[in-house]
């Protein structure tokens, strides 16, 4: 069984896992890099990483149209039902739950998560996705640290890291993080969307494999991959 990792754009990906469409941080009407409308997207479930606009800006209108449970922290989950959706599945960090596709922690993340109206969207969150005998690790936004080694420990697949700076780690942090996780292999992404956090993907891939043991590939929007 693979699974298909599709990149939008920014920080909202499509992974496809046993038959079920898993939308990760549902960013499409306002993002500048993706190349599908939100109308226009499946989803069986919904992975919510924190509550910044440029990662939950469709999330309610994709969950309303599609029935799909979304998977976020208790705060959001909250927020969430109180915007009129039913289909929630409340966790928090360092807690796992088996799913109908496969089993999803949350995971630190060290960043903010305001929710768009101003509510407090409790503490960010970073996934590690267990199914069809393959580990991903999306680290979300976030800075560099140190425990990124004990996800690491646990054999990731398919990392999936912020480079683009200003808001989250930067190139050479996430260079670190690389070393720190030892994925097979590695996505960057939440870069080139915005002038603040422009950098040069291939060029940080190409630093990957020449400094690393992992390989990487910087998808451009709408690019996948199957793992
Ligand atoms: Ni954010
Ligand atoms: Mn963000």
């Amino acid at each position: 069984m693979s699974i298909k990792f599709t990149y939008v754009g920014h920080a909202t990906y499509i992974l496809e896992i046993e038959g079920q469409t898993i939308v990760v941080d549902p960013f499409f009407t306002s993002n500048p890099l993706a190349t599908i409308k939100a109308e226009n997207v499946a989803a069986d479930v919904i992975l919510q990483s924190h509550g910044h606009f440029d990662h939950i800006e469709d999330t309610v209108a994709l969950a309303q149209r599609t029935g799909a449970k979304v998977i976020a922290n208790w705060e959001i989950g909250s927020w969430l039902q109180s915007k009129g959706l039913t289909n929630v599945h409340q966790q928090n960090i360092g807690g796992g739950f088996n799913h109908e596709f496969g089993h999803v922690k949350l995971t630190i993340a060290h960043h903010s998560s305001g929710l768009p109206d101003g509510n407090y969207g409790g503490n960010p969150a970073g996934f590690i996705i267990t199914a069809a005998g393959k580990k991903i690790y999306l680290a979300c936004d976030t800075a560099l640290f140190y425990e990124m080694q004990l996800y690491g420990e646990e054999g990731i697949d398919l990392c999936v890291l912020p480079i683009g700076d200003n808001f989250t780690m930067g190139p050479a942090d996430a260079l670190r993080a690389v070393q720190f996780i030892k994925p097979k292999l590695v996505v960057p992404c939440h870069y080139n969307t915005w002038p603040p956090i422009a950098q040069d993907g291939q060029t940080w891939a190409k630093r990957v494999e020449s400094e690393t043991e992992s390989k990487a590939e910087a998808l451009g929007p709408g690019d996948w991959i199957e793992i």
